[in-house]
């Protein structure tokens, strides 16, 4: 389970602080999706940031399955962001050098050593995302819709128990933004995780959030109550 309890986020700045989240609270079991809307600037990305770990809370607290991640030590919160976390950023930030498995596989070098299990691994999400005829081939000879698929394998390799997509179709076309999405969906309930996507596209939303997913709105730092009906109506 994620608990965010009233979690916070100022930044300095020459005219005061500038608030970015106030008082965020959330939460979701295990399996449960969470799609967060709202207008650009309002928090979106810290609020995944601070969730991922890669930034930290002002005030409040984050815990996931009894672990508050910034109680940790750096070391054992970049271990806990490395197993415990997926991201899917909207540039897929794969390394250009590199093959599809052997960026899927990357997540693994972090902490050790890419061993055959992992590989197998690697290789079966490259399939359950389409590409298993595309395995060796480097990100410059993917189309955008494959490289975001890759990135996506690489986001599940550790079964993380959440995933965090910040605009995972800003830069795809209506039918690989679907495609990513369905993905998204199909792997995270597979593997109980608990998904949360931000995005500006209703369409993407609905596909997100079909079921028992929630749609919530990011304004001005505040998270407001599940408006999922009012973005399926
Ligand atoms: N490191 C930072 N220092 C100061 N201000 C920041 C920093 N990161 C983000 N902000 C500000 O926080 C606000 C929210 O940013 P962001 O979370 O990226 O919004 P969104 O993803 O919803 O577009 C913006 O006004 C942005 O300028
Ligand atoms: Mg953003």
């Amino acid at each position: 389970m994620l608990e965010v309890d009233r979690v916070a986020k100022q930044y300095p700045s020459p005219t005061g602080p500038l608030v970015v989240l106030d008082d965020v609270s959330l939460r979701m079991e295990a399996g449960q999706r969470l799609v967060v809307m709202g207008p650009s600037g309002s928090g979106k990305s810290t609020l995944l940031s601070i969730l991922g770990t890669l930034e930290v809370p002002t005030a409040g607290h984050v815990c996931l399955d009894g672990v508050d991640p910034f109680a940790l030590s750096p070391a054992d919160r970049a271990a806990y962001r490395n197993q415990r976390i997926g991201f899917v950023f909207q540039e897929h930030h794969l390394l250009a050098g590199c093959s599809a498995i052997d960026n899927v596989v990357l997540p693994a070098l972090a902490t050790g050593r890419v061993t055959q299990e992992i590989e197998a691994r690697g290789l079966h999400l490259l399939e359950r995302v389409g590409l298993a005829n595309r395995v060796e081939h480097p990100p410059a000879q993917l189309s955008g819709g494959e490289r975001q698929r890759v990135a996506i394998a690489r986001a599940l390799i550790h079964s993380p128990q959440v995933i965090l997509a910040d605009e995972p179709t800003g830069q795809l076309d209506g039918n690989a933004a679907g495609a990513v999405a369905n993905l998204l969906v199909e792997l995270t309930s597979e593997m109980s995780s608990l998904l949360i996507v931000v995005t500006h596209s209703v369409s993407i939303a609905e596909r997100i959030a079909a079921g028992t997913g929630m749609v919530r709105q990011l304004v001005n730092g505040r998270l407001e109550p599940d408006s999922s009906e009012v973005a399926r109506s």
